[in-house]
């Protein structure tokens, strides 16, 4: 059975102060520290006027999720303070651009999203490895998942499966448990492999995800809004290892 990481979501930290909340986090039980990355990307085909944006769609080709948080500057900065492992999660579409820039400034863990992989996933996998980063996909609530199937058993693998269990782009919302089915369904078919949850999870949802099989636990709002986050963190963990 893969390792318990309880993963607190830096984006429900205080930005201001990031070295000192990643420190605090790792002192209370912390195995990882969850970078989420929501950029907006230029559009290729600005300045000209494309279908997508004549039919109100023109976003999507631009901005993955609608929220800004922060880029691999920050990554590099956090890496001067810290040797935690930095567990990149990025929320952009177009994630190739991104693999230099985070490779270099000390990311550990590097998810790309399938919905914007769906073609260059291979070479994506591959130029992850090549940076040294661990490689992993995420798939939004609606995307099947069947779909992260092959990038589990490629030649060149990724190392984990990060199901969301909400809409990607803001903390605090809602855990999705209806989720939980693409969880069991990972976890009978990969008994070794990391699967992350994310968005939702805190002391009363980790118990449905933990007997789901998942063992990566992110926790942002549910961590940091609590008044003795080190025991949420223990909760957590206790629930996964069972
Ligand atoms: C949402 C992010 C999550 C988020 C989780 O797009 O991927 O990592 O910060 O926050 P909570 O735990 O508050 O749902
Ligand atoms: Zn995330």
């Amino acid at each position: 059975m893969a390792a318990a990481k309880i993963a607190p979501s830096m984006l429900s930290s205080d930005f201001a102060n990031l070295a000192s909340e990643a420190e605090r986090m790792l002192r209370l039980g912390a195995d990882w520290l969850h970078m989420d990355i929501m950029v907006r990307s230029p559009s290729p085909l600005r300045p000209f006027l494309s279908l997508t944006d004549l039919f109100g769609a023109g976003h999507r080709s631009e901005h993955f999720v609608p929220n800004l948080t922060i880029g691999a500057p920050v990554i590099q900065s956090l890496r001067k303070h810290t040797k935690a492992y930095l567990d990149c999660h990025l929320m952009v579409t177009n994630p190739s651009d991104y693999v230099e820039p985070f490779g270099k400034a000390g990311a550990s863990g590097f998810t790309f999203h399938i919905e914007v992989a769906r073609d260059n996933w291979q070479e994506l996998i591959q130029s992850i490895k090549s940076k040294g980063m661990r490689p992993g996909v995420s798939l939004r609530p609606g995307t099947p998942v069947e779909e992260v199937f092959p990038l589990v058993e490629a030649e060149n693998p990724v190392e984990l499966v990060l199901v969301m269990t909400v809409e990607p782009g803001f903390g605090g919302q809602k855990f999705m448990p209806e989720m939980m089915d693409k969880v069991r369904t990972l976890r009978n078919k990969y008994p070794s492999l990391d699967i992350e949850v994310d968005g939702g999870l805190g002391p009363s949802t980790i118990d449905v995800a933990a007997s789901a099989g998942a063992n990566c636990i992110v926790a942002g709002s549910s961590i940091f809004g609590a008044a003795d986050p080190g025991e949420v963190i223990s909760v957590l963990r206790k629930s996964v290892e069972g």
